[in-house]
């Protein structure tokens, strides 16, 4: 039965606004061009985006789904009963259900995001169809330091953090270290992450999944210009700049990029910006990890590895990390 009354607890921590102009001003305007890959995600951005999870090349996103699908009862017994769930980066709160459902009488599920209406939304009808879940939304930056409020508690529950969808692989192997080690002062002591990565594979494999036959991957990483056209008043043409992606075996990543296929000037924000010929903007890395590659790493952050669930083709892994 929907229960029209539950609704998400909600609390703004007043996360500062990022400006997009000084960053891609910033970026532009280095010997080595590039933008922060979060900015790929405008309005049109997003839809884009969920556009590419659909793709038949991108394997990531139904892989993960079919992994916490099938071991989500594993997840669930791991978690153990009344635990607090914190999810990093909440977004529609879609993965996060297929957990809930199969938690035993959850403490909490707290949503974080930066993007206030749609975390609202979202963190209403989670409320909405898990009506004996206390659904807690906080407006905020997961990338900054983190103080969550006063969490609803029922007994000996333990915090469980989640990020799935592989989002870690945007970050330099540092900056997750870094990151995890947040997670890791978030769930306290006895806490655990459940976190979800893309593993190493084949070459042509990787190099499809960012080069897609559709197209949708290039229309979402040159959306960036079209954004800087719309927002900051640029003036670049679309046919004069095309996406590049590939997978870097020696470094473990795919790079993506956007490249100036001639010599030329471009305004934005009334600045002159010249690229040559072959010239690139670097938009976006993906670290791909082996299983092992990625417990050491999380034992840099501070977690000692759990469990780890895979696909039968093994292109992606949902870990449990516990508190060091
Ligand atoms: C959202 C960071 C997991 O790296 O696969 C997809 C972003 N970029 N296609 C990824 C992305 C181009 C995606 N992550």
């Amino acid at each position: 039965m929907r229960q029209e009354s539950a609704l998400a607890e909600f609390h703004d921590l007043a996360p500062a606004e990022e400006s997009f102009r000084d960053a891609v001003l910033a970026g532009l305007t280095r010997r080595a061009k590039s933008i922060p890959c979060r900015f790929l995600y405008d309005e049109r951005g997003s839809a884009l985006f969920e556009e590419i999870c659909e793709l038949p090349e991108y394997y990531l996103t139904r892989t993960e789904m079919a992994i916490l699908r099938d071991y989500a009862p594993e997840m669930a017994a791991s978690a153990g009963r009344h635990a607090q769930l914190i999810e990093f980066g909440s977004g529609a709160s879609l993965k996060v259900r297929l957990l809930l459902a199969a938690l035993e009488a959850p403490s909490a599920y707290v949503a974080i995001d930066i993007s206030r209406e749609p975390l609202r939304r979202a963190a209403d009808e989670v409320a909405a169809d898990f009506p004996q879940v206390p659904v807690v939304a906080v407006c905020a930056d997961y990338l900054e330091p983190l103080r969550l409020p006063p969490l609803p508690e029922r007994g000996e529950g333990r915090r469980v953090g989640f990020f799935p969808g592989s989002t870690i692989g945007n970050f330099t192997p540092e900056d997750a270290v870094a990151f995890l080690a947040g997670c890791r002062r978030v769930v306290g002591r006895g806490g655990a992450l459940l976190i979800g990565v893309d593993l190493k594979k084949d070459k042509a494999v990787l190099d499809a999944a960012y080069n897609d036959r559709a197209g949708v991957t290039a229309a979402f990483n040159l959306n960036l210009l079209e954004r800087i056209n719309r927002e900051l008043d640029g003036d670049f043409d679309l046919d004069r700049f095309e996406h590049v992606a590939f997978y870097n075996e020696a470094a473990g990543r795919i790079e993506i990029y956007i490249r100036s296929r001639a010599d030329q000037i471009v305004t934005v924000a009334n600045r002159s910006i010249r690229f040559a010929a072959g010239e690139h903007i670097h938009t976006e890395d993906s670290c791909k990890y082996s299983i092992a590659e990625f417990q050491r790493l999380a034992a840099r952050g501070g977690f000692r590895p759990g469990r780890c669930w895979t696909d039968r083709r093994r292109l992606f892994s949902v870990h449990l990390l516990e508190s060091a």
